[in-house]
């Protein structure tokens, strides 16, 4: 028998506990965060038809919500407010008594436990969509810096742990740590969207908050999806300016972005974004009978922490925390 394989591989796999003792990475339910759509007009509240299975809530739904996600074993969620009337400054988004504000006091009166993360940006409140103010072609950068240094002021100042700006201004991050530290904010942190690619992913969101850009796109502010080297430079420049956690944005087509980000700095939180499109495109095949759900949103989302990312944002965390306790 001496072409009898020596090493046989499968020695480790033939029992669930000795694939246990072997595996390499695990998802538990701290490292999901959910995203909660907050939407300040009631009639417009309820599912929404390209995300199955996800809600716009209102600030009476809310309070049940924050409940079954701690029921489910969640401890952090990220909001998304979308205002009763949008304009072009996006004045909704930092107005003390917008509609995240009310939200996040209302998560903090329901359940104190739980991570409150804002994302920070105008899109959602302006009316031509975009996530700064337009002059010209372009976005105007230093002029939207102010606006959502006012944002994450409010959300501060109303209680989030973290704010999460997602507009990809430069020198959001150096902006809104000045802000901060001058209300008094020192202790609220910084989930940034260091990288943050010109996805056509982000669909199914757009939908949901109504927020696709009314003219032209967001390739002069978000990244080129062509490029990885350049999302090592964004990233820096956050930690530089003072973020506490990066992030990696969309998740499951950008797994080399994420190893990348995560070996250039292994010191820093690492997130990724498991986006809307990600989420439908995985609801479709199920529905259609194609794909097994429970096991392809498992399997996606271990093999975005094996690639390098600590924590997920994810439509399937409330599901899939329930999956992984039961
Ligand atoms: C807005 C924002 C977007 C997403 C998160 N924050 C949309 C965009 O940039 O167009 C997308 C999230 C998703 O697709 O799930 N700044």
């Amino acid at each position: 028998m001496s072409d009898s394989p020596r090493h046989r591989m499968r020695r480790l796999r033939r029992t669930p506990a000795l694939r246990a003792m072997r595996r390499e990475t695990r998802l538990t339910p701290d490292d999901l965060i959910y995203p909660l759509f907050i939407d300040e007009l009631k009639e417009r509240a309820g599912p929404i038809s390209s995300m199955p299975g996800v809600q716009r809530h209102t600030l009476d739904t809310l309070a049940s919500e924050i409940e079954h996600v701690a029921a489910a074993g969640l401890r952090s969620v990220l909001l998304f407010g979308i205002p009763a009337e949008k304009d072009a400054r996006g004045s909704g988004a930092f107005a003390e008594d917008g509609i995240i504000p009310k939200a996040i006091r209302r998560i903090r009166e329901v359940n104190d436990e739980v991570v409150v993360i804002a994302d920070v940006c105008l899109c959602e409140y302006t009316d031509h969509g975009h996530c700064g103010i337009p002059r010209e072609e372009t976005i105007d950068n230093d002029a939207t810096l102010e606006l959502i240094a006012k944002a994450a002021v409010a959300y501060a100042q109303a209680g989030a742990h973290l704010v999460a700006p997602s507009g990809m201004m430069d020198g959001m991050v150096g902006a809104i740590r000045s802000a901060l530290d001058g209300r008094d904010c020192r202790d609220v942190g910084f989930l940034s969207y260091a990288v943050k690619y010109a996805s056509s992913f982000y669909g199914p969101f757009r939908d949901a908050a109504d927020c696709a850009p009314k003219f032209g796109d967001r390739k002069t502010y978000q990244m080129d999806p062509a490029n990885v080297r350049e999302a090592l430079a964004e990233a820096r420049l956050d930690v530089e300016e003072g973020a506490d956690m990066l992030m990696v944005k969309p998740a499951l087509p950008y797994l080399d972005v994420i190893q990348r980000v995560r070996d250039a700095f292994p010191e820093m939180p690492l997130a990724a974004y498991q986006v809307s499109g990600e989420y439908s495109m995985i609801q479709a095949a199920a529905q259609q009978g194609w794909l097994d759900l429970r096991a392809v949103a498992l399997e996606s989302l271990i093999s975005i922490k094996r690639a390098g990312a600590d924590m997920i944002i994810s439509y399937f965390a409330k599901d899939a925390a329930r999956w992984l306790r039961g």
